[in-house]
């Protein structure tokens, strides 16, 4: 039997910024965004949408009743949670219409705590071959206007079906992971926006991809030629190519890997920072946009979380893989946004929803999402 990823969803704000725009409003050589940090669009989550609303309108796009029913475990991986004690994965439940006779909870740990719940899924279906488990990377980008990380701000889900013999891909191999105290990124219970010190969170960000790959090396005998690509976790894309380079600088399959890597941004580049959900866009990204990618190929993961934990681990493409399904799936939510003026962004970024329901003053007919918050405190959502 096989354990890992059997379906994947993606979904994102109806609405982006182009970071062109956004360098010429900020008096920055556009340059700089484009190609000094990697990122040419980046989505606005209006008023309408939260971390719930991000991952019930991801999940939905995939489950079937089947897997309503039989799904014993519903994992919120999120750092902009809703609520400081209620998980944001109850509400998902419901929304999706998932039995009740599941588990259903949070786990924070920056952009690391999807991937505590990939593994925790995997554990699970490993022990329990008929369980199907959902885990759904869901967050909100936001370090404030005219801030240096602005650019590198968005937002979106991304949800993942783990169960037995899976069509996409093979998990649960060996993995390496490193943890350690580190002030690089935080947001206190008081703020939106997170403290980030952006240029030391990159040399962490490294520094874990560098220890975690050497721990997976020297436990499993693999080296970089066992591997077809690597994706990571991409606050930014820049981020990534510098982990990347790191490594396969004086490797022959370099060429191989960095081309690769380009796949794996082409989504996250016009989306911007999903936190939890960010890798795992890479890695849908890599598997829409590859053609060079076959059935049994090594893909490794990095994954990390400032504060700081990282984890490297990988997986086997599985014979189900369908490469256009995943292309469709994501390029449909990618290909009907609506493009904001710079004013209209920092509008928007600026509307805060009413505490009471029904109270938006956001023209929701803009959003034809299929689930929209509305209010919060008992406020319905549609
Ligand atoms: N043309 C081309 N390139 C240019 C350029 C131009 N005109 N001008 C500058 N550049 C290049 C610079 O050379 C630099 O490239 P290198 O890094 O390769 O040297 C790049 O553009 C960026 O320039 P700066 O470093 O001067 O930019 P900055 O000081 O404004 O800050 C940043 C950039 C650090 C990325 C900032 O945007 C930031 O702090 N962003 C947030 C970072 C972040 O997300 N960290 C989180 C890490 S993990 C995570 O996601 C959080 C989690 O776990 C919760």
């Amino acid at each position: 039997m096989t354990v890992g990823i059997d379906k994947i969803a993606f979904f994102t704000s109806p609405y982006y910024i182009e970071t062109a725009d956004l360098a010429k409003a900020r008096g920055v050589d556009p340059n700089k965004y484009l190609i000094g940090i990697g990122q040419k669009r980046q989505s606005v989550i209006p008023p309408t949408q939260d971390t719930v609303t991000l991952a019930a309108n991801a999940a939905v796009k995939v489950l079937t009743q089947e897997d309503r029913d039989t799904i014993d475990m519903v994992i919120l991986g999120t750092e902009t949670g809703i609520d400081n004690s209620k998980a944001g994965a109850i509400y998902i439940q419901e929304l999706l219409g998932i039995t009740q006779a599941a588990r259903a909870f949070e786990i924070k740990q920056a952009c690391y705590g999807a991937t505590a719940g990939v593994q925790m899924a995997v554990e699970h279906v490993t022990l329990h071959p008929h369980s199907k488990v959902l885990v759904i990377a869901s967050d909100i980008a936001r370090y404030g206007l005219k801030t240096a990380g602005e650019v590198t701000q968005g937002g979106g889900a991304v949800a993942m079906l783990i169960s037995s013999d899976p069509e996409i891909l093979i998990l649960g191999g060996q993995s390496a992971f490193h943890s350690e105290n580190i002030m690089d990124f935080w947001r206190p219970l008081y703020r939106r926006e997170a403290l980030v010190d952006g240029h030391y969170s990159t040399d962490v960000y490294i520094d874990f991809f560098n220890k975690t790959w050497q721990q997976y090396q020297q436990a499993t005998g693999q080296s970089l030629s066992d591997f077809s690509a690597f994706v990571f976790h991409l606050p930014f894309t820049k981020m990534g190519l510098k982990a990347l380079r790191s490594v396969v600088s004086t490797s022959e399959h370099a060429d191989r890997l960095l081309h690769e890597f380009d796949f794996s941004t082409q989504y996250g580049e016009i989306v911007g920072n999903l936190y939890t959900g960010s890798l795992y866009l890479s890695l849908l990204s890599l598997l829409a946009n590859s053609d060079q990618l076959h059935i049994g190929d090594r893909i490794g993961l990095f994954s990390y979380g400032s504060g700081a934990q990282g984890e490297f681990y990988s997986g086997q493409l599985a014979t189900g893989f369908k490469r256009q399904l995943l292309k469709t799936s994501v390029e449909d939510v990618l290909t009907n946004r609506q493009q904001l003026t710079i004013p209209e962004y920092e509008q928007l970024y600026s509307t805060d929803i009413s505490l009471h329901a029904g109270d938006v003053d956001f023209d929701t007919q803009k959003d034809e999402s299929r689930f929209l918050l509305a209010g919060r405190h008992g406020g319905q959502l549609k």
